[in-house]
């Protein structure tokens, strides 16, 4: 079957601007993308902000774990320079501010949020994220993943129906029962997607979204596999062909 998939920027625009910014968020919503994904941790003080690493080294100036800085220290690194000097003024987002410019813009995307809590478990990021939410209203424009099951076990327990995404890589045997048990969706590579489970997984009425895509050949074997959602860091290759049947 040949049907439309739903495209979505992985850490935002990635492949042209720096991952995880408020301007890989912008020109990926500029590209009429269905969905933003991003990651988020905590900081010293609480605050969700949006950076794929534990530690900062790799997309700021600045050396060390998230979690020892203060929402107010981390602000103050610049998040755009390690990609390219043009993008200096960028910094490590709060997850407020991806909020707030999503009311500004009345984007209608998706916002599929990580909650990036297996390499470090952050007490309260579920808690956190779901009142963030609740607070903007956003329950119909979200996907919470994770690579950490008991993370989304303990997101289903405290909101009965907030879309999920069960993380995992390869083709695994148990991802369908894992999933099911907390009623989440597949967020898949594509050796999944492609598998004989993957084919199983949408038999049983599972949607895959498959992570990450940036090969024209690999995006049209998803959409003949009729897979729901592939993230790319390059939203710019595909958007011609989302909608052709
Ligand atoms: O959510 C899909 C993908 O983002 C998971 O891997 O390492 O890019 O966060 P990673
Ligand atoms: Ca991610």
């Amino acid at each position: 079957m040949n049907t439309s998939i739903n495209l979505y920027a992985h850490r935002g625009f990635s492949g042209r601007y720096p991952e995880n910014t408020m301007i890989a968020f912008e020109e990926a919503r500029k590209m009429r993308v269905a969905g933003i994904e991003l990651d988020v941790q905590l900081t010293k003080d609480g605050e969700i902000v949006v950076i794929h690493d534990e530690r900062i080294d790799r997309t700021t100036n600045g050396m060390g774990y998230v979690q020892e800085f203060s929402y107010k220290q981390l602000r103050l690194f610049d998040a755009g320079s390690w990609y390219d000097s043009r993008f200096s003024n960028q910094s490590i987002p709060a997850l407020i501010e991806v909020f707030e410019w999503m009311m500004d813009k009345k984007a209608k995307l998706t916002l599929n949020i990580e909650l990036k809590n297996d390499q470090i478990y952050y007490p309260k990021l579920e808690e956190k994220v779901l009142r963030l939410i609740d607070e903007f209203n956003l329950e119909d424009q979200v996907i919470l993943s994770s690579f950490n099951y008991d993370s989304l076990a303990k997101v289903r327990s405290l909101h009965s129906y907030i879309p999920t995404g069960f993380l995992f890589e390869g083709v695994s045997e148990d991802a369908i029962g894992k999933a099911k048990s907390i009623r989440a969706h597949l967020h898949c590579d594509m050796s999944f997607a492609l598998s004989s489970y993957g084919k199983k997984a949408k038999q049983e009425g599972l949607d895959l979204r498959v992570y990450t895509i940036n090969e024209m050949n690999d995006f049209l074997k998803l959409q003949q596999a009729s897979v729901k959602v592939v993230m790319t860091d390059y939203p710019n290759r595909f958007s011609s062909t989302m909608f052709k049947g």
